[in-house]
């Protein structure tokens, strides 16, 4: 039997990156899955290729940072599959990596909160109602190396990141005897598209793309899937004992 064969598997952000890279590696493991993200075209092709994969997949549109669009996604889920045995939560967006704190503009400031961190206490506050009811779950939130370490030039974002990570730990503690497991993971540079091609465009950055490779002590950057199966072992029972951590998955740069 496969890993997460009848396991109910909700992942936001899995148009892309590291949460497809997620929503794949749990249908690969048996899991249905419940693709979310706010773009929608992105989530049906994810969708597709979860089902070519011989999984049951649905696609759910939400923008995390609306309050009723992530409690009409839990109900969809529920309604859909009867419960939500994990979640991994991997929508967020990037900072600009450019402006120090007293020049970073107020309206963007505001929306990385209110995506990154306000968003993400949604979905887990919705799961957690949920997962009380059931009996248990598990959540892994997908934070950032600079949820751990400050972040020069982009203070909203290390602020978001930081932010997830002491809820994590909070609702860790929380529900750790009712058998809810809460973790989060710190990557470092994941080569997806949010660094590739979005704000800081490291595709058409030979030099920042070399200072990207250098953060770590491997001197590569991560793959999505790397990240993935770090979230799939925490969603397992392998990993039984472990809440309340935010781990950094990193090619040694914390070393
Ligand atoms: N790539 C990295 O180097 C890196 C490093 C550390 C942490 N992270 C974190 O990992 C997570 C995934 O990032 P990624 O690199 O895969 O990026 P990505 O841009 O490839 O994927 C992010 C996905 O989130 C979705 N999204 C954005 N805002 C949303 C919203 N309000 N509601 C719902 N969906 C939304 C996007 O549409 C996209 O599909 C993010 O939280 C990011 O902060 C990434």
């Amino acid at each position: 039997m496969k890993k997460f064969q009848n396991k109910v598997c909700l992942v936001t952000g899995a148009s892309s990156g590291i949460g497809k890279a997620t929503a794949v590696a749990f249908a690969e493991s048996g899991a249905k899955v419940i693709v979310s993200d706010v773009n929608e075209t992105a989530g049906m092709a994810t969708v597709s290729e979860l089902v070519a994969l011989g999984a049951e997949a649905i696609f759910v549109k939400c923008n995390i940072a609306e309050r009723a669009e992530v409690q009409n996604l839990i109900n969809q889920s529920i309604e859909k599959f009867g419960r939500i045995d994990c979640a991994v939560l991997s929508a967020g967006i990037a900072g600009r990596l450019s402006l120090p704190t007293h020049e970073y503009p107020e309206d963007e400031w505001l929306n990385q909160i209110h995506v990154n961190l306000i968003g993400t206490w949604y979905c887990i506050k919705f799961l957690l109602e949920e997962m009380l009811k059931q009996g248990g779950g598990n959540i892994v939130s997908i934070a950032s190396a600079a949820g751990l370490r400050g972040q020069p030039n982009n203070s909203p974002y290390a602020t978001s990141k930081h932010g997830v990570v002491g809820l994590v730990k909070t609702a860790a503690i929380e529900y750790a005897t009712k058998n809810i497991r809460i973790n989060a993971i710190c990557p470092t540079a994941i080569e997806t598209p949010m660094i590739m091609e979005g704000r800081r465009k490291l595709a058409y950055n030979p030099e920042a793309l070399e200072a990207a490779k250098n953060y770590q002590a491997m001197k590569r950057m991560g793959q999505p899937s790397e990240v993935a199966d770090v979230a799939l072992w925490l969603c397992s029972d392998e990993a039984s004992f472990m809440t309340g951590h935010a781990l950094p998955v990193d090619g040694g740069a914390f070393a």
